[in-house]
């Protein structure tokens, strides 16, 4: 999809914004607020996590391991390729797979027992998981459960080969990678999920653990294998099937993939292995605790054998805690770092190269703004920025009250400062002057405020001439209409009067029981509006279209500040007018656009 697709909203309208080639930008709404801030917050101070260590980089390089290069196309689908037949699915025609299919090999006798306990620890975990069987008759009919899979031939060698052309045979396009293990190997599932996904797709996996002094995998502690050696060992099944001469499915399936690829049984791919234990005590439940002491034990994939019902719960809740304590440790390490930034986790601003970069404070009280620019002392806010600074205080009033239990009442602004960084947002300092009710003390306490900016996006765009039609889409909910129709004219004598190349479409968001016929037409005004403006542009490049969408029925009105989801559909709508190839818009009612700016969209 060659979708251009640009989504810029504001949270006020006083940030001009300059920006290279940011292609997404939102400024959140957040408002974070330190109270008496204290001069060390030094910068020099800063212990960012940005710091990699790289003192030994000639060391790592040599670890680096190249991905093998995906093979040429071989000569027969090059041929088809005159007739393209599109497939059912995006995802079979773009070859995205799924990960992970988990195939155990049971029997009959342990369906109610092991494949059970296997299925309720991991079942949910992995993409698929097949138990494999040998069954004579309809499984349906004698089991309810799902996921069997039956062979009728129940010779017991073939039985690997007999798996691998059913996996092959039905489940070829769909996986990365496919585990094969006993019904007595209890698989870690997370830890075997985090291996397959460290693994590049374009490799050849075997991985398992070795068997003694041999060249294949153990399938008691199960084998991984991928796609490709799959596809491989799927097109060597005569050769493998005649050639089965031992009753050792892991030799088996050894030689087959050593026949079809030449590879032996990994041990490691790409620094990832899949460590199994061997469990040589009876009691797991008395042994469990010396065993949690061994690094083998912790660190394994699989454990084997298994053969009771509580030994799998109980090795389920002792890996699954294990994990936990990791995550937590992490989660830990995380936030250390982030309490080094204030607001946690936000971007420091730029570090200015010189004095002449720093970043300008303006000084405002209540009313006024002092030397906005280099030519003017003192000025009023525009209405933005008084809004803008009547939310901010609006906010440090809820804060405090809710701190200090309101013994503290507002009496007013002392002074403003603020600062806007580029790259981190909007900072305030705010004194306020307070009065302690219970002493009837009056003091002035200093809050810092950040606006910070949020998830901005950088998304690689192919290059569009300056000359090619901006089309944007401005969402209007019952509740604006006052600051559309700002919006509108101001977007007329800015954009339409210089007739810019645009084409604006005002998207009415009505609500499921409101009138949208003559007077009683909620959205009368913009309709007449807009309708007025395209006729008298008729000619021009400047083009406005309303398109109305009814919202759907709800007990109470729908926002789309509470129904996310609604800027999608409103988004897909609008781009089924619009058409997919041209370059998009995404605007709302707050936003005040410049020319300057549309170049800038347009570049
Ligand atoms: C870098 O790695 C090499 C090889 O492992 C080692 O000899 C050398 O001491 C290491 N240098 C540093 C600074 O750690
Ligand atoms: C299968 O389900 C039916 C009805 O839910 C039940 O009567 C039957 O006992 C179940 N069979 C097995 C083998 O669990
Ligand atoms: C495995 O679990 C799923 C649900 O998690 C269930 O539908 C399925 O029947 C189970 N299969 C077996 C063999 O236990
Ligand atoms: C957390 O940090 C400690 C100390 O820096 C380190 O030893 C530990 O491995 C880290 N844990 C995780 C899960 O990253
Ligand atoms: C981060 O700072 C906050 C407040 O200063 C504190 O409550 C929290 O425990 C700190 N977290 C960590 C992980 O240091
Ligand atoms: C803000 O400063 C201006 C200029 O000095 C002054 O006229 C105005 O009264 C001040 N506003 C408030 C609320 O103090
Ligand atoms: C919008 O921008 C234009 C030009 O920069 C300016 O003249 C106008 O006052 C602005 N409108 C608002 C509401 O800030």
């Amino acid at each position: 999809m060659k979708l251009r697709h640009t989504i810029i909203r504001f949270f006020s309208e006083n940030f001009y914004v300059i920006f290279g080639i940011i292609i997404g930008l939102y400024v959140s709404s957040v408002i974070q607020i330190a109270e008496d801030i204290n001069c060390d917050k030094n910068p020099s101070n800063y212990h960012g996590p940005a710091r990699a260590d790289i003192s030994n980089i000639s060391n790592t390089q040599n670890k680096v391991t190249l991905p093998v290069l995906p093979k040429r196309p071989s000569q027969t689908t090059r041929k088809s390729k005159s007739k393209l037949i599109r497939p059912r699915y995006y995802s079979t025609e773009l070859g995205i797979r799924e990960k992970l299919f988990v195939g155990i090999f049971t029997s009959e006798e342990k369906i109610n027992t092991q494949a059970i306990h296997i299925n309720k620890t991991i079942g949910h975990l992995v993409d698929r998981i097949k138990f494999f069987m040998t069954a004579q008759y309809k499984l349906k009919t004698k089991f309810n459960l799902t996921g069997l899979v039956g062979f009728t031939d129940a010779r017991s060698k073939y039985r690997p080969f007999q798996v691998i052309k059913y996996v092959g045979d039905t489940f070829l396009q769909e996986y990365d990678y496919y585990f094969f293990a006993y019904d007595y190997t209890f698989i870690n599932a997370q830890r075997l999920k985090d291996v397959a996904k460290q693994i590049s797709v374009s490799m050849d996996v075997y991985l398992g653990v070795r068997v003694k002094d041999g060249s294949f995998c153990n399938l008691d502690s199960g084998i991984l294998i991928s796609n490709s050696v799959l596809k491989a060992v799927r097109n060597y099944l005569d050769w493998c099937v005649m050639n089965t001469i031992s009753d050792d499915h892991s030799e088996n399936i050894g030689r087959c993939i050593y026949h079809s690829l030449g590879l032996t049984c990994q041990g490691s791919v790409q620094m990832q292995s899949l460590p199994s234990y061997k469990l040589k005590h009876f009691e797991l439940s008395q042994y469990l605790h010396d065993l949690s002491n061994k690094n083998e034990f912790n660190r394994a994939v699989t454990v084997y054998p298994l053969l009771q019902k509580e030994d799998f719960y109980l090795l389920n809740a002792y890996f699954l805690r294990q994990r936990l304590t990791t995550i937590n440790e992490e989660i830990e390490n995380l936030s250390k770092i982030l309490n080094d930034t204030w607001p946690p986790g936000q971007r420091q601003g730029a570090k200015p190269a010189t004095r002449f970069d720093v970043a300008r404070q303006y000084y405002f009280n209540m009313t006024h703004v002092f030397f906005p620019d280099d030519f003017t002392n003192v000025r009023r806010h525009s209405e933005p920025e008084l809004i803008d600074i009547m939310n901010i205080i609006d906010e440090i009033k809820a804060q405090t009250s809710s701190k200090h239990n309101s013994v503290l009442e507002h009496k007013g602004l002392v002074n403003g400062y603020r600062t806007f960084d580029l790259s981190r947002g909007m900072d305030y300092v705010i004194d306020m002057s307070l009065k302690d009710t219970s002493t009837g003390e009056k003091v002035i306490k200093r809050f810092q405020v950040c606006k910070p900016l949020g998830s901005v996006e950088f998304v690689p765009v192919p290059y569009v001439t300056e000359s090619s039609r901006v089309n944007i889409i401005l969402p209007i909910q019952e509740t604006e209409i006052a600051l559309a129709m700002e919006f509108l004219r101001n977007y007329n004598s800015l954009i339409m009067d210089r007739k810019e190349k645009t084409f604006l479409m005002p998207v009415l968001l009505y609500q499921y029981n409101s009138g949208s016929k003559g007077t009683n037409d909620v959205f009368g005004e913009v309709k007449n509006f807009v309708t007025k403006t395209a006729s008298r542009y008729k000619n021009d490049d400047a083009k406005i279209q309303w398109v109305s969408v009814r919202l759907p029925e709800s007990s109470k009105p729908v926002y789309v500040e509470d129904v996310q989801v609604l800027n999608f559909a409103v988004v897909d709508l609008a781009l089924k007018k619009i058409g997919l190839e041209s370059l998009c818009l995404i605007l709302d009612v707050y936003c005040n656009i410049t020319v300057d700016f549309l170049n800038r969209v347009s570049l």
